[in-house]
């Protein structure tokens, strides 16, 4: 297929060049193009291949460098995420990432594994007129699921295969949780953090923990299965603490596990029992840059809130999925979260995505997810 061409300011061909995986809407003169059609863009002596999208801020998703992907290609991008995930997930998860967007060179869209079924997820219609169908293929003959979907707003679009059932069981590192592909939040959990979890579950032996905003019950479980005494976790979603409950069960772990439903700001202002380790994972704080002040100062109260919490000697599992929050930013909230609770901190353990969220180092907009142990000890020694 040939790709109809457009020449860009030769101003931009540093950045062409670079490898960007997505051109912005200001930067393209006047054309027709409409979402779905395979572009060319030219700036100077550089070149890239994508896809174009009539709405949205993003204009052009670039793939390849001369060429329109064709099947081969897409096979080959499919083949070496699978490649990166046989390395780095553990053989008793069967629920993961198998596609991260730009991460994996293929912008706008991933696709996750929940045991023999597949979810992709796209928000650009021109990734789903032109991508998702190679891709899809691709996916369906490596992997050769039960089914494939398509996550939309409401419900799942069947794009391969049989639908998966309203709820299925996966195991993450030989942990059992239910998941529900349909109504869930992401494509059905939060895969992201499948290695903070397990490393909540190092520290857990012994302690009481809170998790806040638990989902699932994602970290609860992970700590009971590292020895903790008892958890309880604090969400705002009954679905979400049904199926915590369901999780503590399936994994034995119903005696040890207590959800409640709450607001966490006012649970935090509501309840003064301390503990072992306190887990903190709010949901993302902006989706714009205009809301990064207020992300922080909401980050600030929460996390200072949780640090009091913490018995001394304990600790603080604390994550940050905001975007426009940067590492050094949510390191800066820590710090002044702790002068504010009145205890000294240390940082033990910093880390991000799990490997099956890789990123690529010309595009570190693509980091989201921050996590960091802190221990808490008395403050003023
Ligand atoms: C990032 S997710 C947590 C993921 C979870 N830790 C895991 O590992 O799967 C954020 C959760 O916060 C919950 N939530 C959002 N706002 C809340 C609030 N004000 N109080 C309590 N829960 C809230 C959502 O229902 C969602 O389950």
């Amino acid at each position: 297929m040939k790709p109809k061409a457009l020449t860009l300011e030769p101003a931009l061909e540093p950045a062409l060049a670079a490898g960007p995986p997505w051109i912005s809407r200001n930067r393209l003169p006047p054309h027709r193009l409409e979402s779905g059609d395979w572009v060319r863009l030219v700036a100077g002596r550089a070149e890239a291949v994508g896809v174009y999208d009539a709405e949205g801020q993003v204009a052009v998703r670039l793939y390849a460098r001369s060429r329109v992907p064709d099947g081969a290609w897409f096979a080959a991008r499919v083949q070496e995420a699978l490649e990166l995930r046989r390395r780095f997930v553990p053989e008793d998860t069967d629920a993961y990432r198998v596609l991260f967007g730009e991460g994996d060179f293929l912008p706008g869209l991933v696709a996750d594994r929940y045991g023999r079924y597949l979810v992709v997820k796209t928000y650009s219609e021109g990734v789903r007129r032109a991508v998702l169908p190679g891709v899809v293929r691709a996916l369906a003959r490596e992997l050769a699921p039960r089914g494939i979907v398509l996550r939309q707003q409401e419900g799942l679009e069947p794009l391969f295969g049989e639908p998966p059932p309203p709820k299925l069981t996966v195991r993450e590192h030989g942990l059992r949780f239910l998941a529900d592909l349909y109504h869930g939040q992401k494509t059905g959990l939060f895969l992201d953090q499948r290695e903070n979890r397990q490393k909540v579950r190092e520290l857990a032996r012994g302690a009481r923990v809170l998790n806040l905003f638990a989902y699932n019950g994602g970290f609860s479980i992970y700590a009971l299965a590292g020895g903790a005494t008892f958890a309880r976790s604090v969400d705002a979603s009954e679905g979400a603490l049904a199926d915590a409950e369901e999780n503590a069960r399936q994994n034995g772990f119903l005696e040890r596990h207590e959800g409640v439903r709450a607001d966490v700001f006012e649970f935090l202002n509501a309840h003064e029992e301390t503990y072992d380790l306190v887990v903190l994972d709010p949901p993302s704080m902006a989706g714009r840059k205009t809301q990064r002040r207020a992300a922080l100062r909401a980050y600030l109260r929460l996390n200072a809130r949780a640090l009091e919490r913490v018995r001394p000697g304990g600790w603080l599992a604390t994550a940050s999925c905001t975007a426009q929050v940067s590492p050094e930013a949510f390191r800066e909230v820590l710090a002044e979260a702790a002068r504010r609770a009145g205890v000294r901190t240390q940082l033990v353990h910093e880390a991000g995505h799990a490997p099956d969220h890789p990123l690529r180092p010309e595009f570190p907009e693509g980091r989201y997810l921050k996590f960091a142990v802190l221990r808490a000890l008395e403050g003023g020694a």
